[in-house]
């Protein structure tokens, strides 16, 4: 479904990524593990487009998406929930979750009605925070606004950054759930944590990332068992 074929990407003259290569096939849960500073959000903004690859390739759903704006990306059924869960502390609840229509073709009300009840459904907190502005909302409840968002646009696919960075063990659980549910949805999770343990426990498979490499994969049992996780993560 999510294809990276040796990736190539940086800042200014500075190499971050150095030949990425992974795969995210349907239905799967995969984590992206690694330590801080490693390229690992660098790697999601250059698969969104907000960073262009130097060489390599990204393909969604067969067809090549390397070089596309983040809103054309957008549009194919790709979201990203991106670090530190930016949403628009100005804006209500409703407003943000909005936007995230605005990747969407063809929208009308029946589909905006019905996205919205399919978000409330999974986080009943945020229906009854619906005229709140965002920055109201506790952490955890800015991280459902954040995946409620790319819901709304109707994401095949949804890149989590670090969702869990931050909150409280009983936020952590509930956003381990909503990745389970996503699953159970048919909703493929590319899921980027420095909580190996939540991340190896929800997902099919894994990745290891160190300075810009890919160093280590598998399923995720293996991950877990495996010395290197230790080794690389200090887990
Ligand atoms: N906007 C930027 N400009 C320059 N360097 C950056 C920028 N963002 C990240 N970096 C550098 O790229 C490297 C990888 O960062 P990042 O992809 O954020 O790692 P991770 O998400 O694994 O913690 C780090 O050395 C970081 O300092
Ligand atoms: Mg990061």
């Amino acid at each position: 479904m999510l294809n990276v074929r040796d990736l190539h990407a940086g800042y200014g003259a500075t190499p971050i990524l150095f030949g990425v290569s992974l795969e995210v096939r349907e239905g799967e849960a995969v984590a992206l593990l690694g330590k801080n500073g490693m390229g690992k959000t660098t790697l999601m903004k250059a698969v969104m487009g907000f960073l262009r690859p130097w060489s390599g390739r990204v393909e969604f759903q067969g067809a090549g998406i390397t070089g596309l704006t983040p809103h054309e990306i957008a549009r194919r059924g790709v979201g990203l929930v991106p670090e530190n869960r930016r949403i628009f502390p100005g804006l209500t609840v409703r407003e943000n979750l909005e936007l995230g229509l605005s990747a969407v073709r063809g929208r009308s009300a029946g589909l905006r009605r019905d996205r919205l009840t399919e978000v409330f459904r999974h986080f009943p907190r945020l229906a009854e925070r619906i005229d709140q502005p965002g920055r109201t909302l506790s952490g955890g409840e800015q991280q459902m606004l954040a995946i409620g968002r790319v819901m709304m646009a109707g994401a095949r696919i949804i890149l989590m950054d670090e969702p869990t960075q931050g909150l409280a063990p009983a936020m952590v659980r509930h956003i381990r759930e909503m990745i389970r549910e996503l699953g159970r949805l048919g909703v493929t999770v590319l899921l980027v944590e420095q909580n190996a343990r939540m991340a190896l426990n929800v997902c099919d498979r894994g990745y290891i990332m160190e300075k810009g490499v890919i160093v280590f994969e598998g399923p995720a049992r293996e991950l877990r068992e495996s010395p290197v996780t230790r080794e690389k993560l200090g887990v």
